[in-house]
């Protein structure tokens, strides 16, 4: 099986976030908002799981949006149109729960805006009212503008610098908007979606949960099987051990231990810059692995 990028494109000015679409009919069959696959450039290469962010059935494809933030994704973004992907395996996890659902606010923060774009647009298609917030750093960053005004109710953008859209964070957004359904008698969410840096679901996680809104994070944690054996993606919940990759990625916030998981990640960023910045003696600089 050979899974050949059919389309590249940036989807910012600062060219952090690329749009890949790439031929894997059989992943492309199954696929639902919410799951990822894993993807490795070379036989040696090290596996990064990715969001489906869209699929095409029947053409066979899978669409990705990945940043640029380590040695691999780096390397992805300098693959073309018309080049291989040595291995691309998927559709992984759970698809997101919609059944039910009436009215949403989806939030993605920065690359995380990506993976909840398919998202609110399954949600819209079945006739969700969706509310999405999407936060970034500044105006260069920011992605998916049209995309994502064309499958919500309502979009509201906010950068931290106010460069682009309302000036101040996805939290202050999330609190305006469910205040604003108290004060103006609207029905307020039946559920929040958050994804995006664990820091931010985590501070929404608070917005909501005085208010009992129930409310869905996706996770990303370090993930190398994305079968549930290697125990790499572990995450507390309510007190047990979960694998996000097999029993997530989506995980009720206002049982996630973050603070775990926040640590967890901080301690593999290290040992991930460290390996990155290995020269290997034997290879003469080429790594082997990872
Ligand atoms: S990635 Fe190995 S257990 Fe989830």
């Amino acid at each position: 099986m050979s899974y050949r990028v059919v389309t590249k494109r940036f989807l910012n000015e600062a060219k952090s976030i690329c749009l890949f679409e790439i031929e894997a009919p059989l992943i492309a069959r199954h696929a639902m908002a919410g799951q990822f696959v894993i993807f490795r450039l070379d036989e040696q290469g090290e596996r990064v799981p990715v969001s489906v962010a869209g699929y095409d059935r029947d053409k066979g494809t899978v669409t990705v949006m990945v940043q640029a933030a380590g040695r691999t994704t780096k390397m992805l973004h300098t693959v073309e149109e018309g080049d291989i992907i040595t291995d691309i395996v998927g559709p992984l996890g759970r698809a997101t729960e919609m059944d039910g659902l009436k009215k949403v606010c989806v939030v993605g923060g920065g690359v995380g805006c990506a993976i909840a774009y398919p998202i609110a647009k399954e949600m819209h298609e079945k006739g969700i009212e969706v509310t999405f917030i999407g936060g970034f750093r500044s105006a260069d960053i920011v992605i998916l503008k049209e995309e994502l005004a064309a499958v919500s109710d309502k979009l509201v953008i906010c950068t931290d610098d106010g460069t682009y859209g309302v000036k101040g964070f996805t939290t202050n957004a999330l609190q305006a908007e469910i205040e604003a359904n108290i004060a103006e008698g609207k029905p307020q969410f039946d559920r929040v979606i958050a994804i995006g840096p664990d820091i931010m679901m985590k501070f929404l996680a608070e917005v909501t949960r005085p208010y009992g809104i129930k409310t869905i994070i996706s996770l990303d944690p370090i993930m190398v099987d994305g079968t549930g054996m290697c125990g790499g993606c572990r995450v507390i919940v309510g007190g047990e051990t979960k694998f996000a990759c097999v029993d997530g990625p989506d995980f009720d916030a206002h049982l996630v231990d973050f603070d775990s998981l926040i640590k967890r990640a901080a301690f593999y960023k290290d040992e991930q810059d460290a390996a990155d910045r290995h020269i290997c003696r034997m290879t003469g600089g080429k790594r082997v692995n990872g």
